[in-house]
């Protein structure tokens, strides 16, 4: 087999099959076929697309490219959860729990964060001594003994995908929905939880601007998983603006506590609720919806959510007196208060922009090499649709110095759009594909 006929065959429109698929594959994983000839590929695919199948099979094949982690151990109750990134998205520090609480089995494995989004390991390690680094046989046990875990990504996982993606970064050859599928779900199945429930933002924080667009990647997703043998649901949501209403590291753990206290931050609230029900009716944990959201609704009254983040945060070495008493985790020496410039509704708010604000801040990463702090960041006093007076407050500023938060006020007052009259606005849950 020869890749520069599997390029000639892909730019003229037709199908790889398996053996094709499998020698791409492999052969790039292993450094056999080189960058040149995998990014014209790559250009080839967003050009022609690829078909259900051969998605599918692509997939399966950056699966296998590295160690899939056997969670068989575990019963057949264990869940995962991915989003496809946004701004203010603490969902898996709420979800985990609640799911955990009610007999489910979370082993995650997370990012860190890179951009205008933050990453779930980061926000974890605003826990004092917390760590995400471990061996296989604890990953397990904490996940056997607490229902939830959440670690690092091991090295070897998908690492066809590794390579795939940071090509892709710079050929332009991102924002093409079979490659997108396929790098996603790779590292979800190589995962191996037997039951994946997606959150697919849509919006001007998302990935996915259109919801033509995010639709699509959900079925899409949702298909290669079932190909694949797992319990599948994707949610589809609004990024348009950030999720509930702290933006930065340790801010959104507190925030994330707040919902498991049995706060009402209707949008993170209402996903966890949606993305928790998925799970515990596909993974045969509850046998209607209406059962599955009332056991996650008594797991937050309980206080058991609660309590498993505070033992999940004590199995990974963690104080977990801070989730009792968020005032031990970091707090930023400068709170600023930013007001509503005139009287009106807030229109429009910039998600994407709204997470450079906490970025420039100093709580995320241009690079990946950059160090963050993890007190920073803006917390929203409203949301789209509220009516403001001129004075009232807009947000919160939690920053190193009064210099920083000036900065920060100029940058955050351009996130905002009002207006004399009421926006109408799409609800926050497009739909969920199953
Ligand atoms: N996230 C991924 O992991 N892969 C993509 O292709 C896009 C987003």
């Amino acid at each position: 087999m020869h890749m520069t006929d599997l390029i000639e065959k892909k730019k003229q429109g037709r199908t790889l099959t398996q053996e094709e698929l499998h020698f791409i594959v492999q052969g790039y994983t292993a450094g056999d076929i080189p960058d040149y000839q995998m990014s014209a590929l790559m250009m080839a695919i967003c050009f022609r697309g690829m078909t259900p199948e051969e998605t599918a099979q692509l997939t399966m094949e950056m699966e296998h490219s590295g160690d899939v982690v056997d969670l068989s151990p575990l019963g057949e109750h264990t869940a995962d959860k991915h989003s496809t990134g946004g701004v203010g998205d603490k969902t898996s520090l709420v979800l985990c729990p609640m799911v955990a609480a009610c007999g489910g089995k979370m082993a995650k494995m997370s990012g860190r964060g890179l951009g205008h989004t933050g990453g779930t390991i980061d926000k974890l390690e605003s826990f004092p001594g917390f760590s995400t680094a471990m061996t296989p046989e604890k990953f397990l046990e904490t996940a056997e003994n607490v229902g939830f875990v959440i670690a690092g990504q091991t090295a070897n996982l998908a690492p066809a995908d590794k390579k795939m993606y940071a090509l892709r970064d710079v050929t332009a050859t991102v924002d093409c929905i079979p490659l997108i599928v396929s790098s996603i779900m790779a590292k979800k199945l190589a995962s191996g939880a037997r039951t994946v429930v997606l959150d697919v933002k849509t919006g001007s924080g998302a990935f996915m601007e259109t919801e033509e667009a995010a639709f699509e990647l959900a079925r899409q997703m949702v298909s290669v998983g079932k190909h694949a043998g797992r319990n599948m649901a994707a949610v589809v949501t609004d990024m348009d603006q950030p999720l509930g209403f702290a933006v930065g590291n340790a801010l959104e753990v507190k925030e994330a506590i707040s919902v498991l206290r049995g706060a009402d931050v209707p949008d993170l609230r209402e996903l966890c609720l949606v993305l928790g029900t998925n799970i515990l009716v596909r993974s045969g944990l509850a046998e209607t919806e209406a059962e599955a959201r009332a056991r996650l609704e008594k797991s937050i009254e309980s206080g058991a959510a609660l309590d498993k983040l505070a033992a999940m945060v004590r199995a990974q070495g963690g104080d977990p007196a801070a989730v009792y008493d968020t005032s031990l985790l970091p707090q930023a020496p400068v709170v600023h208060t930013v007001r509503a410039p005139r009287d009106g509704y807030i229109a429009a708010m910039e998600a994407r922009d709204i997470g450079l604000v906490s970025m420039h801040l100093g709580g995320g990463r241009a690079t990946k090499e950059d160090v963050i702090d993890l007190s920073v960041g803006v917390v929203l006093a409203a949301k789209d649709g509220a009516y403001l007076r001129a004075g009232d407050a807009l947000a919160a500023i939690h920053a190193k110095t009064e210099a920083d938060a000036a900065a920060a006020e100029e940058e955050l007052l351009k996130c905002y759009t009002f207006s004399d009259k009421a926006p109408v606005r799409p609800p926050f849950i497009r739909g969920v594909v199953t």
